[in-house]
């Protein structure tokens, strides 16, 4: 017996798709494997480290917990939505400015974090920062270079 499937009706980053996956297809794998889009990450497959980080409609989850099928029918943002072919977001670039990554596993999650915040409060205080992007962990950078970056983007520094 073949496995169950779902039929999936979506918009990806602005435009439609349609298909059949497995109805136990993880939204990480989705996007990876069936759409092409390797922008997001996996890393600790758990939902703890926020690499996976996209946005279903206005709220940021972690697609390595979240199944395909839960996406039916919302509006599927990734972190290739951020740059308009050469054109970087004030985010992106203060990344790349300001020291926000260094092997960049946890970068695409961070982007949409960070751009999630700014687009629901373009001035946030330093603690603000640091709350929002708790569950966004890097083992690099030390997190100085993170915040710098986002503190710059939000500025319009960069
Ligand atoms: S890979 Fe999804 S939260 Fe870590
Ligand atoms: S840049 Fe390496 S884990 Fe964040």
């Amino acid at each position: 017996m073949s496995d169950p499937t779902v039929t999936l009706s979506l918009r990806i980053n602005g435009a439609p798709w349609q298909g059949e996956v497995p109805a136990n297809r993880l939204l990480v794998d989705f996007l990876r494997y069936d759409v092409g889009l390797t922008g997001t990450k996996e890393g600790c497959s758990v939902g703890v480290c926020g690499a996976c980080t996209v946005r279903l409609n206005d709220r940021l989850v972690s697609s390595c917990l979240t199944l395909a099928a839960m996406a039916d029918g919302t509006e599927l943002t990734t972190v290739e939505s951020l740059a308009d072919r050469e054109e970087l977001k004030p985010i992106q670039r203060a990344f790349i400015e300001h020291g926000g990554f260094q092997c960049g596993i946890c970068t695409p999650g961070q982007l949409m974090a960070a751009q999630a915040l700014l687009e629901h409060d373009p001035n946030p205080s330093e603690d603000a920062i640091k709350a929002w992007m708790m569950s966004n962990l890097c083992r690099c950078t030390g997190y100085y270079g993170i915040l710098r970056s986002v503190k710059a983007a939000a500025g319009g520094a960069a």
